[in-house]
């Protein structure tokens, strides 16, 4: 990868301005969601999209998020159906993503994947969405690392991780802070008989079940089965350089702790120290990448609570294990 980075601007009207021209002319400009740092392209623009697929590595076959500016904008490139329009109403803009049948000839077949069907949000987050009204377009934005890795909550980490405008076209980074919830937004498949969840994230399933009963959930057969149903959902994700440990209690020789709740050492980084999901949630991806490297040969996380969005801090972290060239 050679050494040439994105430069990054603070989110103010000029840079975000620049950056909806940017991508208007078809070039990659990387925004702050309430989710994770998004990889932005023009979702009607064939080498826009090509770029991201390059810029992140990522394979074809996964296809990407398109954020819209509003429910309506959504109308317009997917099919709605009554189930979409009551998740609409309660959580947009908001971190819930919904899979539906995409319409003739409104966003690019290289978006999907090559499926019929396209996930689409509305993020709650004042700079993107500022991006998308003055860009007007329907933007793809796959989060902004190389693929299988950590997802970034600050605009410093996107830099980390891609190549900038000679490689890949992706020409600033609009730094808006660290992301609120720092987890990737929640994705329904609402376009079989009952709404499937495809991937846990930043709204909670409790919340959502509220709305529209139960949701199918992921199969208990395991990652591998998952992948088949949602193309993005695989084996190994997520992952630090260093190996992790779940459930630990203590750290064995070598490894470092990251505490959850009041029962970790006090010295210990942590996660929540009052054992706050939320809190948690937007700690995880920053604390794993700073105790991601020497002097430590592994991370040993303490047991985070299967509720709220501890189902998702646990997704992120049991893909993290999985062990590389599964
Ligand atoms: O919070 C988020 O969702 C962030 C921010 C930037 O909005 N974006 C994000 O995008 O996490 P990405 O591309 O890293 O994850 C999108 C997920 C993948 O698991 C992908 O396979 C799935 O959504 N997906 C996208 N289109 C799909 C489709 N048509 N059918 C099923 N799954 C789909
Ligand atoms: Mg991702």
């Amino acid at each position: 990868m050679s050494e040439d980075r994105a430069p990054i601007f603070a989110a103010d009207a000029g840079s975000i301005s620049a950056a909806a021209e940017i991508l208007s002319n078809g070039g990659l400009v990387a925004f702050p969601t309430e989710t994770v740092y998004g990889l932005g392209g023009d979702a009607t623009n064939k080498a826009a999209i090509d770029n991201i697929y390059k810029a992140k590595g990522r394979p074809r076959t996964n296809p990407l998020i398109v954020h819209v500016k509003d429910t309506q904008a959504a109308r317009s490139i997917v099919g709605f159906n009554e189930t979409a329009e009551k998740l609409a109403d309660a959580f947009w803009p908001g971190a819930l993503t919904m899979v539906l049948e995409r319409l003739d000839g409104k966003l690019c077949a290289d978006v999907s994947a090559g499926l019929s069907t396209a996930a689409v949000r509305v993020p709650n987050h004042p700079v993107a969405l500022a991006l998308l009204e003055k860009a007007d377009l329907p933007i793809a934005a796959p989060s902004a690392n190389r693929a299988g890795r950590i997802s970034p909550t600050a605009a410093g980490h996107v830099v980390f991780s891609l190549p900038g405008p000679d490689d890949t076209g992706l020409q600033m980074v609009l730094d808006g802070g660290p992301c609120q919830i720092g987890l990737e937004s929640t994705v329904i498949d609402l376009t079989g008989a009952t709404p499937a969840l495809l991937r846990p994230g930043g709204l909670a399933v409790e919340d959502i079940e509220a709305v529209i009963g139960p949701l199918l959930m992921p199969s208990s057969n395991g990652p591998d089965n998952e992948a088949k149903k949602s193309p993005g959902m695989m084996d190994r994700h997520y992952a630090p350089e260093l190996p992790l440990r779940l459930n630990a209690e203590h750290a064995g020789p070598g490894e470092v702790l990251l505490g959850f709740g009041v029962q970790a050492p006090a010295e210990t980084m942590n996660l929540s120290p009052t054992g706050d999901l939320e809190e948690a949630a937007a700690n995880l991806f920053a604390m794993i990448r700073s105790l991601d490297g020497p002097p430590f040969s592994a991370i040993a996380v303490m047991t985070i609570p299967e509720t709220g969005l501890g189902r998702a801090i646990n997704d992120r972290l049991r893909r993290a294990t999985v062990s590389a060239g599964k």
